[in-house]
């Protein structure tokens, strides 16, 4: 069975309200549409993927997308759709329409959609349930409150049959109809339903784009899940203890050539200490930045040395390792830096600490837009708190079982030794607690 995916990209996003249209507006270091495309060419059943856009945005397109169909799109997203089919390869069954703004589909409801449609569906709609009471409205009043529990949220894709579809477009009277679902209604054909996705949103308006922008932290876009780092060459700064030392046993058991450097080789907080290591340094693979203090502290007791020595060990080091570093560094080269969960709101005590790997966290952003012209990739793992000697000397009180297990935390950034993913901020207190599965704990806590 030939299935082909529908990518509508004809909108200009007038809600959202950038000059660019919506689809084309970088979210996690590619244009969001990128991040759509990724996600659908990757699955193993997809076998075309047909884009529609606008004229002037074909060459961009090209690029991303450069083994895709694309066609130019229409007024109304209805039109979009019907040019979308009618560049379908003609011999395709199963056709998937989805919006270019939703970059955070996941395979599995791809498959849910398929799933359906091998069983002879002709029509499938994704839908969640709605957390809010939707209302009904004619002039101003409230004609109808449905029953919220029959309320549910229709996203895309949505499957069909292609020559039912193509034949519901070539028939109807509608003319704006934002879904392709309805048309096929309208033609007298039941809708069936598969489960779809909360994190699958829509962007649409400003708040959506830092929505995203946040859930893109919580799953891990990584496509690889095993990993070949034999014989590669890899450097940890902050690697004799805590998350850096769990983290070189871990790849040194993969066969990689690990350097370890501790306080005692390299002191981060000096500048010219790294460019001095990096000037006599091979050349290396990877880059890992562990280097990391945590001294809670009132802000009304707050020394200059703490200040100074916090930034410089947490901020000013990993900044200047990857200015000096790049240097040892080919295209096709990693740098992964270890953030924090406190990053993103900070607390009691933590001032210091958080707003260290916070700025280290915008950091990461500008540096992957930057290096990106020299082929290397940079991406951070932010862990909750985690079972390492920095947080239990603290913390000597501390439920062992409650704290992140710091060999997860090697695991993944081992994951970002590898790979063309660059920009990402991989949240794990997040992924934790979104990718609910019943036997992983929910880790309450920031590191
Ligand atoms: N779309 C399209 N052609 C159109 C209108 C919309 O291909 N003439 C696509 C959009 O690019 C988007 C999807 O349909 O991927 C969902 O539409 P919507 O969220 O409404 O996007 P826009 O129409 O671009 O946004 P707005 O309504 O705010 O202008
Ligand atoms: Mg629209």
């Amino acid at each position: 069975m030939k299935t082909t995916f529908i990518i509508l990209a004809g909108g200009i996003g007038e809600r959202l309200g950038f000059d660019i249209p919506k689809q084309f507006v970088p979210l996690n270091g590619k244009p969001i549409i990128e991040w759509t495309y990724l996600s659908i060419k990757s699955h193993p059943k997809v076998n075309e993927i047909v884009i529609v856009t606008h004229e002037s945005w074909i060459d961009q397109v090209k690029k991303i997308a450069p083994n895709a169909i694309i066609t130019t799109g229409g007024l109304t997203r209805q039109q979009s759709s019907y040019k979308g089919l009618l560049a379908c390869p003609k011999d395709t069954d199963y056709v998937l329409i989805h919006d270019s703004v939703r970059p955070l589909l996941s395979h599995k409801v791809i498959d849910r959609c398929l799933d359906k449609l091998e069983k002879g569906s002709n029509a499938v709609l994704t839908v969640i349930p709605s957390a809010d009471t939707l209302v009904e409205i004619e002039n101003d009043k409230v004609v109808n409150i449905p029953q919220r529990s029959r309320i549910f949220r229709a996203q895309t894709p949505q499957g069909f049959i292609y020559q039912t579809i193509l034949k519901a477009h070539e028939t109807t009277k509608m003319t704006n109809s934002t879904d392709d679902g309805r048309l096929m209604m309208e033609s007298g054909y039941d809708l069936d339903i598969v489960k779809g996705d909360p994190i699958n949103l829509k962007v649409t308006q400003i708040e959506d784009l830092h929505t995203a922008e946040r859930l893109f932290q919580s799953v891990s876009k990584k496509t690889e899940q095993e990993i070949d780092i034999k014989g590669k060459k890899i450097v940890i700064f902050g690697g004799t203890s805590g998350i850096g030392k769990e983290t070189a046993i871990y790849l040194q058991s993969l066969g990689a050539e690990v350097t370890i450097l501790g306080r005692k080789d390299v002191d981060v907080r000096n500048s010219q200490e790294i460019e001095r290591y990096f000037e006599k340094s091979p050349e290396f693979d990877v880059i890992i930045v562990s280097t990391g203090i945590l001294h809670p502290e009132k802000i009304s007791n707050l020394s200059d040395d703490l200040i100074e020595n916090t930034y410089r060990t947490n901020l000013f080091g990993p900044i200047n390792i990857c200015k000096f570093g790049i240097r040892k560094l080919r295209p096709g080269s990693h740098i992964v830096l270890i953030g924090s969960s406190s990053a993103y709101r900070g607390r009691a005590g933590y001032s210091i600490y958080s707003s260290s790997k916070s700025a280290l966290t915008n950091f990461i952003q500008a540096a992957s837009a930057e290096f990106s012209e020299f082929g290397i990739q940079i991406n951070m793992v932010s862990p909750p708190r985690t079972r390492t000697r920095m947080y239990t000397d603290l913390h000597p009180n501390a439920d062992p079982g409650a704290l992140y297990d710091p060999k997860k935390v090697a695991k993944v950034v081992g994951l970002y030794c590898v790979g063309s993913e660059s920009g990402h901020i991989v949240d794990l207190k997040l992924q934790t607690i979104t990718h609910t599965d019943p036997t992983e704990k929910a880790y309450g806590g920031d590191q």
